[in-house]
Formats: structure tokens, C-alpha cells, sequence
């Protein structure tokens, strides 16, 4: 029998776990353990911190519901779910627009609507138009590319917190036509908390972060042989859009309302061009990072 000390516990660990028949189970554990330990011993870890934390994340588990992820907030918090994002681009064999996170409020059953339609079923707010067009890495459009779509309303909520998943809004399909290109109506989104009611805000109010995500719209963007593309453009003059508390911001994906756009389809009221460009994708390849919040229990059986 070995006895144990702060270190040779590890390999104890390592030698039980050593059958594993999953290679990458093996691995992936192998190296949580070892970093897990490590946290452990550098902190000095106490009795009442592992109690803590233990509590913690039971109140992170309890607080999750078919409508609300907030496991997937802690990644976020922690610039977990940025990094699985970038890491996971790196396998792209072609990228185009850059990514940003699918966030805990997508939807996959969202309505589809025609062009020019408006994806706000409840608002009235001051109307946001946004087009542009899909198209390959070298500028060639893709037609019928599908464009999915959600943000908050002008209050900076969505339909899921107002909802609770009884009523959607804001959100919504569309099919480009035969050139890639896309428009419909809006509403100029805000910023918002992430949802603070839970342990996660609890945990950015003890850092003292501000816990907002400037205003932004999501995009989910196929076509038949492309990587899919999930990501998000972000308005220029939001005061949290260098400080994103869920680190999802990139310049090359900040935008700013134009009042009189000549090129716009539809005049009148403000609108925001952006083109999209998907990359060429391997079998099965996905760019999707995240689910629904209401698969994500089937998809651990
Ligand atoms: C979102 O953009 O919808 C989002 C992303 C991460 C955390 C909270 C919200
Ligand atoms: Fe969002």
C-alpha cells in the first residue's frame, strides 16, 4: 500500500483511471486531474473553499432550466466558451467572417419570415434595417444561404427572460435569394446584463465587473458545403463594447448604423450592411459552438 502526500495523489489518480478504454477520455481526463491538482496545491486550497465551491456549482446546476444554460454562463464568464470558440476555428479548413459566441439564448426552432419582414412580433421600437449578402471566401455569393438570427428587444431583453420559452421574438429564418443577398427589419438592440440573478452574477458582483454585454445582433449562417458560421456584429457606440464580460467582441465585427444608406433596400430608417463569408467545410464540419439550451441535457446521454 503507498501512502499518499500532495503530490503522489496524483499519480494515484492516474494509475486508476489508466484503463480507460476511450483515448480521448483517457486523455482529456488525465490532464483535468493534473491541472485540477495543481489549482489545488498552488492555492492551497482550504476545507471551506472546496465547500464553497462545491456549493457553488450545486446552485449552478439548480439554476438551469430548458430555457436557461447557466453553466454555459460560467464558461462564458470565465472566457471558457471565447477560448473553446478560438481554439475550435483553428480546425476550420477555411474560415471566413470571424466568430463569436452562440450565447445561451439561441434558439433552433425560431419562425422563418420572408425577406424585408420584420423579426419583432412585440415591439415598437425605432426600426433597425439590416442586409447584406452571404457569400463564399472569395466573394462569390451563395444563394439561398440560410440566415438565423436573434437579439434582444430595445430594452435589452429576450424573448426567452420575458418569456420564459412560452413565446418567441425577436428571432428568426431566412433564405437569401439566388445571389446570397438578405434584408429584413429590426430593432435597434441594447446592451444588457447577463442574466444576474444567479450564482454566476452573485460571482461577477463579488469581481466587481460590470456584468454587460454590449448590444449586439446573433447570426447563424449555413449553406450546403460551408462551414456554418455562428456569430454576432456589435454596435460601435455601446459603452461596454471594449469591456464585453463574455469576451465576445472583435473589431473586424463592430458596426454603426448608417440613417441614409443609398445602397439600402428598404429607406427610411437606419441600416446596417454587413456581408458574410463562409469557408469551405470538411465532412461534418460544423462552426457551431453551443446548443439550445433545452437539447443540452439530451445531447450528455
Ligand atoms: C448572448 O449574447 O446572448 C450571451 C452570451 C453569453 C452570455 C450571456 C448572453
Ligand atoms: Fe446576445
Amino acid at each position: 500500500m503507498r501512502d499518499l502526500t500532495t503530490t503522489s495523489v496524483t499519480d494515484a489518480v492516474f494509475e486508476q483511471m489508466g484503463e480507460t478504454p476511450n483515448p480521448r477520455l483517457k486523455q482529456v481526463m488525465e490532464s483535468l486531474v493534473r491541472h485540477m491538482h495543481d489549482f489545488a496545491r498552488d492555492v492551497e486550497l482550504t476545507p471551506d473553499e472546496w465547500l464553497k465551491a462545491i456549493g457553488f456549482l450545486t446552485k449552478v446546476g439548480q439554476t438551469c432550466t430548458p430555457a436557461r444554460q447557466e453553466f454555459i454562463l460560467l464558461s462564458d464568464v470565465l472566457g471558457f466558451s471565447a477560448l473553446v470558440n478560438l481554439l475550435h476555428d483553428k480546425t476550420a479548413v477555411e474560415l471566413g467572417t470571424e466568430s463569436s459566441l452562440l450565447g445561451p439564448f439561441y434558439q433552433q426552432n425560431a419562425p422563418s419570415f420572408a425577406l424585408g419582414d420584420s423579426i419583432a412580433a412585440t415591439s415598437d421600437e425605432p426600426e433597425l434595417l439590416l442586409y447584406g449578402q452571404v457569400t463564399d471566401k472569395t466573394g462569390k455569393p451563395l444563394p439561398n444561404a440560410s440566415v438565423q438570427v436573434w437579439q434582444t428587444d430595445a430594452k435589452g431583453e429576450y424573448d426567452l427572460q420575458k418569456f420564459h420559452g412560452e413565446q418567441m421574438d425577436m428571432r428568426g429564418n431566412f433564405r437569401c435569394d439566388s445571389e446570397g443577398r438578405f434584408h429584413f427589419r429590426a430593432v435597434k438592440p441594447l446592451g444588457y446584463y447577463i442574466p444576474m440573478d444567479g450564482p454566476v452574477g452573485a460571482l461577477i458582483r463579488a469581481q466587481r465587473r460590470h456584468g454587460c454585454r454590449p448590444a449586439h445582433i446573433h447570426f447563424l449562417i449555413g449553406a450546403d458545403g460551408y462551414r456554418e458560421l455562428v456569430t454576432a456584429i456589435y454596435l460601435a457606440d455601446d459603452e461596454h463594447i471594449d469591456s464585453d464580460t463574455v469576451f465576445g467582441v472583435s473589431s473586424s465585427l463592430v458596426v454603426s448604423p448608417r440613417d441614409n444608406d443609398p445602397d439600402a433596400p428598404i429607406k427610411g430608417i437606419p441600416a446596417i450592411r454587413y456581408d458574410f463569408r463562409l469557408g469551405r467545410a470538411a465532412d461534418n464540419e460544423t462552426g457551431r459552438v453551443g446548443a439550445d439550451p433545452s437539447q443540452i441535457l439530451s445531447m450528455a446521454e
